[in-house]
């Protein structure tokens, strides 16, 4: 069983820039939230309670003010200062105190995942207790992806990181389930030529030891990019959309702890006065 995960929220968003310069990408608004509440809200849908934030220098005291210790969701918020960006698997180094003797899982924090199968997915991927699991999804460029070449069994094939070559239309998403070997693999990484230590890399130690496996997620479910700026206002137009056609919001992180059993409803009455009079709280009102 999987019961911490890591959400690598690093990163300096040069894409994005000048809108990153002074604040983090991740607490920029996808539509009416700010973009970290998403990938926390996947980590909640698993039930997973214990969660490392791993942020940027300098941008802590920002982190706290809106996520200060998860208690208010019923669950245990840690943070972590990344200095530099080293490429994704220095969360498990960052990471490894945390982690201890546990499995984890690993969500970036601009991944927007959606989907009617997708809680259903994810409470079957934190039953791993042996090997790696990653989750794939069909694009349209997965030359911008790290990407995996499957069989029909779903055994996976090959792996790269963002190929020139065409190998595969499925491309790695940022949600990955580790057993406790990550730390290990992670250690023996050395840099690539972007000077930064390879996911890929790590997920090819476990398909050397054949323990990797691989989940899709179909058309029926969306994963969406937060990478430039067209893509952040694409991103917060689907969350609009089906908030406001359904009137049920997507990762609102009270009604997850609510449904989990995690926090009672008078606890909605701190979190109401927290967020101030806006149309969060009247939807937290209406739960
Ligand atoms: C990273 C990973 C890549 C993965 C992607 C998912 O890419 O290296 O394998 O497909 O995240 O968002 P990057 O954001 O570093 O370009």
């Amino acid at each position: 069983m999987i019961k911490k995960g890591i959400i690598l929220s690093g990163g300096m968003g040069t894409r994005m820039s000048p809108l990153t310069k002074a604040v983090n990408k991740q607490l920029l608004p996808i539509y009416d939230k700010p973009l970290i509440f998403y990938p926390l809200s996947i980590l909640m849908l698993a039930k997973i309670k214990d969660i490392l934030i791993i942020v940027n220098k300098g941008q802590l005291n920002q982190y706290r003010k809106i996520l200060p210790d998860g208690k208010n969701l019923g669950i245990n918020i840690t943070y972590k200062e990344q200095f530099s960006p080293k490429g994704l698997p220095d969360a498990f180094l960052l990471g490894e105190k945390f982690i201890g003797k546990d499995n984890v899982a690993l969500i970036l924090g601009d991944n927007f995942f959606y989907g009617q199968n997708l809680t259903k997915q994810l409470l079957n991927s934190i039953k791993l207790k042996k090997g790696a699991k990653i989750i794939l999804h069909k694009v349209n460029k997965p030359e911008l992806y790290g990407v995996a070449k499957i069989d029909k069994k779903n055994k996976v094939i090959s792996i790269k990181e963002k190929p020139k070559k065409f190998l595969s239309d499925l491309a790695i998403t940022g949600l990955y389930f580790f057993d406790n070997n990550v730390i290990k693999f992670a250690k023996q990484l050395k840099p690539s030529k972007r000077k930064e230590l390879e996911i890929v890399d790590l997920i090819n130690k476990y398909k050397k030891n054949k323990k990797l496996i691989a989940d899709l997620i179909g058309r029926g479910g969306a994963w969406l990019d937060t990478g430039s700026i067209e893509d952040f206002y694409k991103t917060s137009s689907f969350v609009s959309a089906i908030e406001n056609r359904q009137g049920f919001k997507i990762a609102c992180l009270e009604e997850i702890s609510l449904n989990n059993g995690w926090i009672k409803k008078r606890d909605l009455n701190k979190a109401i006065k927290f967020y101030g009079n806006c149309e969060y709280s009247n939807y937290l009102k209406k739960l």
